[in-house]
């Protein structure tokens, strides 16, 4: 079922970036490089994940991801639970004193996971989170975009529950994800997750750059010797003024 796109963020003082992507895309690796080189421009940077960026996330965590069998509506509203209490907690707090939090994953896993791949309603699913996280959405998602067998083999011998999951599944998601990028495409950053880590970081720092006024100083790890000239910026600045 064709979904609509959600309604704008409201406006808060700092940026919000996500890292989607399947299993293994390399959404950890390229938020701890980004969380670097915004740190080196003195950036206030929160780098987090979902589910399990609380202590009552990590408790959900451990259920959804180590557990046993989950019922798919009962997985994709614990889903949302640990975004609620996220956004409420972390997210939130940090963007209104105009902290740049990353986070590993946010509501497009939702979407890829539990609607496109568990065959959920994609329009329920993103309600939900939309409803648990009141209409936040990030300034920019980077979409890691990884085929299930790329995904599979860089993975440690340890699976977790949706890991363990066929590759069909993992084609599901990663068709999920590209649906959601091409709908909204204003709103992504879409990366072929099998290029060199430390490319991909240069492109995710080119875009922010580009986009934020407020961050054409960001120089990517390993390039310090070589800082670039300031970006004119490309977009609207969602993010506004000094935070961005
Ligand atoms: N661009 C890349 N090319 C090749 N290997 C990579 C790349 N990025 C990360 N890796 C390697 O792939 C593995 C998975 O990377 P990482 O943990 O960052 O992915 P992830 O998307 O966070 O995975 P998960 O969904 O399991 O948390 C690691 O061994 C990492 O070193
Ligand atoms: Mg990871």
């Amino acid at each position: 079922m064709p979904i609509t796109p959600p309604s704008p963020t409201p406006g808060h003082a700092g940026l919000f970036v996500a890292f989607e992507g399947g299993d293994g895309a390399g959404k950890s690796t390229q938020a701890g490089l980004l969380r670097s080189a915004l740190e080196a421009i003195g950036r206030e940077v929160v780098l987090t994940r979902e589910p399990g960026g609380t202590e009552l996330g990590a408790a959900i965590r451990q259920v959804l991801l180590h557990g046993d069998h989950v019922a798919p509506r009962a997985e994709a509203l614990l889903f949302a639970a640990d975004r609620a209490h996220h956004v409420a907690t972390v997210v939130r707090p940090a963007l209104d004193r105009g902290a740049v939090v990353l986070t590993d994953r946010y509501l497009d896993s939702s979407i890829a996971y539990q609607g496109q791949a568990r065959a959920l309603s994609q329009d329920d699913i993103r309600d939900i989170s939309l409803w648990a996280t009141e209409g936040l959405l990030p300034d920019l998602t980077v979409l890691l975009d990884v085929s299930a067998g790329e995904g599979r083999s860089r993975r440690a011998g340890v699976h977790d529950r949706l890991e363990r999951e066929a590759d069909a599944f993992h084609e599901a998601v990663r068709e999920g994800f590209l649906l959601l990028a091409e709908r909204e495409p204003g709103r992504y950053l879409v990366l072929d997750a099998a290029t060199e880590p430390v490319v991909l970081h240069q492109a995710v720092c080119r875009e922010l750059a580009t986009r934020h006024p407020g961050l054409s100083a960001l120089v990517p790890v390993g390039d310090e010797r070589a800082p670039r000239p300031a970006c004119r910026s490309r977009a609207a600045d969602p993010a506004g003024g000094e935070a961005s």
